[in-house]
């Protein structure tokens, strides 16, 4: 069964069907998901979902563009939330320069402590980087954040970055981009890297994949996503699949069920 390593079901897009849509996914092939912080809100959300459905796991954290609202005692609750059981990551942290706000200096500056607190609390962390390549590299070499283990979530850089990413022994997120036309670069990093550090990612609401593209997305679409991993590394899907699935399991260290 697939394993969705980052989604947001706590989004508004979900409002009118959460419940029986979630209720849905195991009959529909989907094991289990990660529900991605991405503001103290969310981060609250994530821990409601995780307690109500028990293929719900969570992480916790603040996105970049939402950095503006953190100051230490928030850093000190997101502390004693990383402790609740089915917590599995911090994230989703990075830079994301595309939408810049707040500040660069105000996003590293969130994005360091954040590390600290993966440290800390001995968690992995999830990553969000856009148009912040140099930055978000020198940074997670600076920090040693390759000891903490982790993915990239919705990978998005060239190859030569990917190289020094899966160097450091992170897992790179691949999801509904893969399916455009225009993701050449992205189906490169997946023809050269690794089965073994592929997780797979909604990143729901957004990212549907060809033929839903600009629609509501849901991990109900990974099928789509595993079809062209297995067209373009030449493995049957199944295989896909079932080694994806153990990859998410030993990212977020959960037993290899
Ligand atoms: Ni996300």
């Amino acid at each position: 069964m697939i394993f969705d390593t980052h989604a947001h079901y706590d989004d508004e897009a979900f409002d009118g069907d959460r419940e029986e849509l979630l209720l849905s996914l195991r009959d529909q092939g989907i094991e289990a998901v990660v529900n991605i912080g991405a503001s103290i809100q969310s981060s609250k959300n994530t821990l409601e979902l995780m307690a109500r459905y028990p293929f719900v796991y969570g992480a916790i954290g603040v996105h970049p563009n939402e950095t503006a609202e953190l100051d230490e005692n928030w850093m000190e609750w997101l502390k004693q939330a990383a402790s609740a059981e089915k917590v599995v990551a911090i994230g989703e942290i990075g830079l994301d320069y595309y939408w810049n706000e707040p500040e660069p200096e105000v996003q590293k500056h969130w994005f360091v402590r954040q590390l600290q607190l993966a440290r800390e609390v001995g968690l992995p962390i999830v990553v969000h980087s856009r148009d912040a390549a140099k930055d978000t590299l020198d940074i997670i070499k600076a920090e040693g954040a390759g000891e903490l283990g982790g993915v990239i979530h919705c990978f998005s850089y060239s190859l030569e970055m990917a190289k020094e990413y899966l160097d450091m022994g992170f897992y790179l997120g691949i999801g509904g981009v893969l399916t455009f036309q225009n993701a050449k670069k992205l189906k490169e990093v997946v023809a050269y890297m690794p089965l073994e550090r592929i997780v797979l990612e909604t990143d729901c609401p957004y990212l549907s994949p060809v033929p839903f593209r600009g629609k509501r997305n849901s991990s109900l679409n990974l099928p789509y996503v595993v079809e062209a991993v297995s067209q373009i590394k030449g493995v049957p899907s199944e295989e896909v699949i079932r080694q994806t699935t153990l990859n998410a399991r030993r990212m977020y260290r959960l037993a290899e069920g």
